[in-house]
């Protein structure tokens, strides 16, 4: 492969999800051939690249072509060498100690929604993936939002015209505590480093100008000014839909995978089905603007 060659594309799903091939990050990609993988994204949602063989700094190198890192001081623990733009994301431990955020992404949610400017992609590469009886753990699940909010009927579209909910870091923990899963190593008091924030509950994609369906299981804590349980089912009703298993896409991780995704236009879901079987996997953040 080499910056020169033609990248064709295989659709996953109707809903999301491409394959692009003839892409090699290690060799260096063109300026074409990222404006194919910015275009993906776009039409897609989330990209996989196969068979990709990077160090930190060409993972860093390449997901800096989409847009500036995301500089939260919030997993600052699990850098792998060192490489601060990179959060190691793993279940792998060392002299007894986690050398990655455990149970990361075990609830369905967006990345960074917690905060005022969520990140706008996702680059996640894997370098270990667990395998039982040769068919692979450790799968991840993406949902449209996009699909999602097209697919409600008018009636609802109209309820949620102009509200906004409460997202939310803290409650992610307590959500996070209720379902027995392990705590991000958060560096500093939480409420210091992501204090709640208000999204608009239907956001404008910032460059197809699409309308995405923004309240998550994981970050949504409440819908602003709603009475406490009409606000949650309404949000329960809306992530039964987001996540309708006819429309999931379940990655089923490779060694070498990359894979990029959109967090206005999705939703992901890392199913943590492998226990102590080693899953190790790098993770970039990409910074977005602030949802309208
Ligand atoms: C995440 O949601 O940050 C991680 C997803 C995964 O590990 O599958």
């Amino acid at each position: 492969m080499n910056a020169s060659q033609a990248v064709t594309a295989t659709p996953i799903t109707p809903h999301l999800g491409v394959e692009l091939h003839g892409l090699d990050i290690h060799a260096g990609l063109s300026e074409e051939q990222m404006s194919q993988v910015r275009d993906a994204l776009n039409r897609h949602a989330v990209v996989v690249l196969r068979d990709q063989h990077i160090t930190p700094q060409e993972q860093v190198a390449f997901s800096k072509r989409l847009g500036p890192p995301l500089r939260v001081s919030l997993f600052t623990k699990h850098k792998p060498e060192g490489v601060d733009e990179l959060t190691v994301v793993s279940n792998i431990h060392r002299d007894g100690v986690p050398i990655g955020v455990m149970d990361a992404g075990a609830l369905w949610h967006t990345d960074g929604s917690y905060l005022a400017k969520p990140d706008m992609y996702t680059v996640l590469y894997a370098l270990q993936v667990p395998q039982r009886d040769g068919k692979p753990l450790g799968d991840t699940a993406f949902a449209s939002t996009e699909a999602a909010y097209d697919t409600l009927p008018a009636e609802t579209k109209a309820k949620l015209e102009g509200l906004r909910a409460v997202n939310s870091l803290t409650h992610h923990m307590a959500v996070r505590r209720r379902s027995n899963l392990k705590a991000p190593p958060v560096t500093g008091k939480v409420d210091d480093v992501a204090p709640d924030v208000e999204h608009p509950v239907v956001r404008t994609h910032p460059i197809t100008g699409r309308k995405c369906l923004f309240v998550t299981e994981g970050h949504t804590e409440r819908i602003v000014g709603m009475p406490a349980a009409e606000s949650e089912a309404l949000l329960s009703s809306l992530y039964a839909h987001i996540t309708r298993p006819e429309v999931v896409y379940r990655h089923k991780w490779r060694v070498g995978d990359v894979v990029i995704w959109d967090n206005c236009s999705t939703q992901h879901l890392a199913i943590t089905d492998y226990g102590d079987i080693p899953r190790l996997m790098h993770r970039a953040g990409i910074s977005g603007p602030a949802p309208f």
